[in-house]
């Protein structure tokens, strides 16, 4: 018997090797499939496809999470070595992997390699700012970097695929996962969702320090009711199309190679059982050519959804829709060989998202060498390594937003003589890092406190108080901490929410400080010491009393293992903030979602007039709005030009503006073009965003920006869905954040 299965898996291999010789002899002098023609490449995916079983085909199919328990690992190996698995999440480390690796490519019957999957997020172990954090850089090029130094440190543990970019919309902040993506922006989120598939894929894929990109959560994931995670999302294909799906697209023209579905339903179609979205849209509209897959369970959870009864129906929607690997549900695995056996399941779906899944294999390079990725030396060696580190304090200084900034009270003095940092964030290592911090540990991260003392000057008394808990109702903390203000010429205080109080299924019905915080402020500020809040969050929070009272906040987010220095870079004045606001911080809960590319209603927001569309107890503004943020100098806008006043589809228009440095220092400034189609024959947004620049300017010194503007930035979906530009008046804004602006106007004519 054992020598029958011995010769069988001997063809198999002469097969599979003529194969790759056939490659070879078609202009490739060894037998790579790297850089071989996506033709080429079809051609040996198909030849691999036609001699694997069913079961091997859904082995492709299946991934599973691997595990720390002894039992289920044993059972996986062996599943493995049976072809009954094709790749694993959660997991990583050379050796791991090299392990798991070998078995796959010796010990089973075609030798087909594993991928390795992660959610690196925003770094591997080198731990970056949050993804929204690092969108209020409003610098691509940064957050590009950032996730090409995540790929060198992943892939150098033997991953190959991150779960990431998250580029979902969020225009709601009690949605927790709003700290993963990058705002309420879709032109924001599109430039942060190509920087960062740009920066994970390299050039090439089949590069050892590059992984595989995944677009998530498609689709809509972030408009899920009443801010809840994985709650009924009901929109028009048009605030779709307009809003959640372009940081997709970006994605794509990036060249995601990955998508995976979300867990929401959109109108009744639970996403993983959306053929429209996922075979129509995705794949056919935009030509999406990668494979795409389940969220963790989404597979199974269907059944939840209402959508099937059984397994195998669940299953079989999915596969259909165009899901084509399973994420821990197993149900590809156990319950599809038979639904393909008995006709329920058309065979070609089957081989279709087979062969999706094998040409991934071969565009990382596995099929030439599987062990690439897992190098126990690159992985020593390349972890937190010195240039990892330094972008890590560049990128979370750029992130930081200042909010507030009266009578100049930051930056403070190194050598002030007592500095007390006070609150339960401010030594937090853990929280530092934010959720999804994939391999990075709390004892790699510099927290504020540290920061602060390794920055000011040696005769500088730095006392410490935690005051009260992030979220507890213990009242002891406050006084003695109020004592510690007494003592002292100001007061850091650092404030927010744990990283575990933003992230997946970590909603919030409030805003507002969680616990006794607010009240600790209160009692801090009473003190007459001038009070600099360090904010610490995942998300906008109301924050009104802070904003009137205290004289100086920073928003900070969670920068990674360089929060500290990059805070007391920007508290000491090193470095001057320039960050602005990727999202709109609301002054109650009450007005969420509150957003600025909002419409205009027929009877729009006026406080004066009874019958308009407002609030009784509010007024319709936010506190800050999108794209806020101050500097320790003022920047004056002047000279809003126009290259031409009328221009047509074809053409293009140069917008340019003069931005001044009026203050006494150097710093950055994002300059913001939003654009408004004044009449339409559909309603448009208040302004859109459809140009931005990060620039740095030197005391005294005027720098002229100029802004494109084509067709595509002028372009609506009309009544028939058609991407079309409409003849028209446009108003152009340019400005420091979404509501101080320059104003100029031009028309398209036919
Ligand atoms: C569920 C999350 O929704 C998704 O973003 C993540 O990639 C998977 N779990 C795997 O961890």
């Amino acid at each position: 018997m054992k020598r029958i299965v011995n010769q069988i898996f001997a063809l198999v291999l002469t097969s599979l090797s003529l194969h790759l010789t056939s490659y070879a002899g078609s202009g490739n002098n060894s037998t790579s499939l790297i850089g071989v023609s996506s033709g080429q490449a079809n051609a040996f995916v198909d030849s691999l496809l036609s001699i694997m079983t069913l079961e091997e085909k859904f082995g492709q199919l299946n991934q599973q999470r691997w595990s720390s328990d002894s039992v289920e690992t044993a059972e996986y190996r062996t599943a493995i070595r049976n072809g009954a698995i094709g790749s694993f999440l959660g997991i990583h480390g050379a050796e791991v992997t090299r392990d798991l690796q070998r078995i796959a490519v010796e010990d089973s019957r075609l030798g087909i390699p594993l991928l390795f999957a992660h959610d690196v997020i925003h770094g591997f172990r080198t731990i970056f700012p949050m993804p929204l954090a690092e969108a209020s850089s409003w610098d691509p090029d940064a957050v590009e970097k950032s996730a090409r130094i995540a790929a060198v440190e992943a892939t150098a543990a033997g991953l190959h695929w991150t779960f990431a970019p998250m580029v979902d919309i969020a225009r709601d902040p009690r949605w927790g996962r709003i700290v993963e993506g990058s705002g309420e922006d879709p032109f924001l989120g599109s430039a942060m969702a190509a920087a960062r598939v740009r920066g994970f894929q390299g050039d090439d894929l089949s590069a050892a320090n590059t992984m595989l990109a995944c677009a998530k959560h498609f689709a809509a994931y972030g408009g899920a009711e009443g801010g809840r995670d994985y709650n009924t999302v009901d929109i028009s294909e048009r605030t779709l199309r307009e809003i959640y799906l372009p940081p997709f697209h970006a994605a794509l023209k990036a060249g995601a190679a990955t998508f995976m579905a979300a867990f929401n339903e959109i109108g009744g179609i639970p996403m993983h059982a959306n053929g429209y979205l996922i075979n129509e849209m995705l794949r056919g509209e935009w030509s999406f050519d990668g494979l795409v897959v389940s969220d963790y369970t989404g597979v199974m959870e269907l059944q939840r959804h209402g959508i099937g009864a059984t397994p195998a129906e669940v299953g079989m929607a999915a596969l259909q829709a165009g899901v084509d690997v399973d994420m821990v549900s197993a149900i590809y695995i156990n319950d599809l060989p038979e639904m393909v056996r008995t006709g329920k399941l058309s065979k070609t779906a089957v081989d279709e998202a087979v062969r999706r899944v094998l040409r991934v294999k071969v565009r990382v390079g596995l099929f030439e060498d599987p062990y690439r990725y897992c190098d126990p030396q690159r992985e020593q060696t390349l972890m937190l390594a010195p240039s990892h580190l330094s972008h890590a304090r560049e990128i979370a200084r750029k992130s930081i937003v200042l909010l507030k900034n009266d009578r100049q009270t930051l930056p403070l003095s190194k050598e002030i003589k007592t500095l007390a940092v006070i609150g339960p964030l401010a030594d937090d290592r853990w929280s530092s890092m934010g959720s999804w911090a994939a391999a990075g540990r709390p004892e790699d991260v510099t927290t504020v406190l540290q920061g602060i003392r390794n920055t000011v000057s040696p005769e500088t008394k730095v006392l410490y108080a935690q005051g009260c808990e992030v979220q507890g109702s213990d009242r002891s903390g406050i006084q003695p901490a109020v004592n510690l203000a007494k003592k002292s010429d100001a007061v850091i205080l650092v404030s927010g929410e744990t990283a575990n109080m933003s992230g997946e299924a970590s909603c919030r019905s409030t805003l507002d400080l969680p616990g006794l915080q607010l009240e600790l402020a209160q009692a801090i500020h009473a003190t007459g010491k001038p009070v600099i809040v360090v904010l610490m969050n995942g998300r906008p929070l109301t924050i009104a009393w802070l904003a009137e009272n205290v004289p100086a906040i920073l928003e900070t987010w969670f920068l990674g293992v360089q929060m500290g220095p990059a805070v007391a870079d920007v508290l000491f004045g090193d470095y001057n903030p320039g960050g602005k606001l990727p999202v709109t911080f609301p002054q109650t809960v009450g007005q969420v979602p509150i957003y600025y590319n909002h419409k205009n209603t027929g009877r729009p927001s006026r406080d004066d007039d009874y019958f308009t569309s407002k609030y009784l107890d509010l007024p319709s503004t936010p506190l800050y709005p999108f794209g806020f943020g101050l500097s320790y100098t003022e920047f004056a806008y002047n000279n809003l030009k126009l290259s031409r006043a009328t221009m047509k589809a074809s053409d293009t228009l140069k917008v340019s503006v003069e931005v001044a440095n009026v203050g006494r220092r150097s710093g950055d400034e994002v300059v913001q073009l939003y654009i408004l189609d004044e009449a339409a024959s559909i309603t448009r947004p208040v302004k859109q965003l459809t140009g931005f620049q990060r620039i740095q300017v030197a005391v005294g010194e005027k720098r002229s920006v100029e802004f494109t503007v084509t067709a595509d930035a002028l372009a609506l979906y009309n009544r028939g869905m058609k991407r079309v530009v409409e003849p028209g008046t446009f108003s152009v804004f340019v400005g420091g954040n979404s509501v101080e602006v320059l104003e100029e106007r031009f028309t398209v004519v036919e």
